[in-house]
């Protein structure tokens, strides 16, 4: 008989092992909810579309995707809270080409790496950049609006939502364009300095059309252009920056889902498979595209396109950002 309870003994063991091991192995990832940081103010478009896709794959993963927003220094507070938390799945960050593209050359002192401090997921969505102004602004479409801003900078001021957002590296690039340097007024995201733009706060923005097409549908502000080779469905009478006078304005970002740098292959594929489940479902594309976004094809989905696209979007950024020199 001593044999057996030794066994028992041993068994209990593996099973205690065996449970801790049964017990985690058994839990398929994820085994509770799951914190997604949006580094910026609730209601701007990276918000939005975090929680579009956030709630179909809640419903695939089984378990709730919390939102949780992150805000200050242009996405880079929220990006760093992101790298420091621990790989195990359940803290990812939707990133974007601010936080992880422009933020590089605009932060000398850069808390994380974006090509190589975050195991990256699957791209969300293109957001093109759009010129807006205040629904009372003189100028009647964008040739009138570059006279208008070169003839008035001193007087005029640009909304943004931090140095290294996309909004702040958009309009930079605008400014450089016109010669100007407005004064520029940070928020904690889009979905504030959009509400200042509706209150006629501010002068004019860059933003990415997620955050515009209800406030152009409703004419509460003004758009002159979008800074795509192509107009957007979504906004069919907005001409191309091209078409109306300014092709160097080309602005186009994304959003895109990334994990802590050591995340497990197995969890970041999971979530991948995840995200492109709601990338197809009918509702979350109708309301991903409504907006005048972009859906990403399979070949854009993977993990590897978007490490591609953040090294090329560093590359691309960069320079752009150091020719244009610090805003006022
Ligand atoms: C936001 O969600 O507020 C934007 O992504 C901010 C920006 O980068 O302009």
């Amino acid at each position: 008989m001593q044999p057996l309870r030794c066994l028992v003994g041993a068994f209990a063991g593996i099973f205690t092992l065996g449970m801790t091991v049964v017990t985690g192995a058994a839990q398929e990832y994820p085994s509770r909810s799951i914190t997604l940081i949006v580094p910026f103010a609730a209601g701007g478009p990276t918000d939005v579309i975090s929680r579009i896709v956030g709630d179909h794959m809640s419903r695939t993963l089984g378990q709730q995707i919390v939102i949780e927003n992150v805000v200050g220094a242009g996405g880079t507070t929220g990006s760093t809270r992101a790298m420091r938390a621990s790989a195990d799945g359940y803290t990812l960050i939707t990133g974007h080409m601010g936080t992880h593209a422009a933020s590089v050359a605009l932060y000398p002192n850069l808390a994380y790496k974006p090509d190589s401090d975050f195991e990256p997921i699957g791209l969300i969505a293109g957001t093109p950049v759009l010129i807006l102004a205040k629904k009372e602004f003189q100028p009647k479409n964008l040739k009138a609006f570059v006279n208008y801003v070169k003839a008035n900078e001193k007087t005029l001021n640009m909304a943004h939502a931090g140095v290294g957002s996309v909004s702040y590296t958009t309009c930079l690039l605008l400014n450089h364009i016109l010669g100007v340097k407005p004064t520029t007024i940070p928020y904690q995201g889009t979905g504030p300095s959009m509400n200042a733009l509706v209150a006629g706060q501010v002068d004019y923005m860059c933003d990415q059309i997620v955050n515009a097409v209800p406030q152009i549908k409703g004419g509460t502000i003004k758009a002159y252009a979008i800074g795509t080779a192509e107009r957007n469905p979504a906004l069919p009478d907005l001409p191309t920056s091209k078409e109306a006078g300014l092709p160097e304005f080309q602005a186009s970002a994304w959003n895109a889902l990334f994990a802590p740098k050591g995340t497990r292959k197995a969890v970041v594929d999971k979530i991948n498979a995840a995200l492109s489940l709601a990338l197809d479902d009918e509702v979350t594309r109708k309301r991903l595209l409504d907006l005048g976004s972009d859906i990403p094809g399979k070949d854009r989905r993977t993990a590897r396109a978007l490490a591609i696209l953040v090294k090329s979007e560093i590359q691309k950024w960069t320079p752009i950002i150091n020719a244009a020199g610090p805003s006022n």
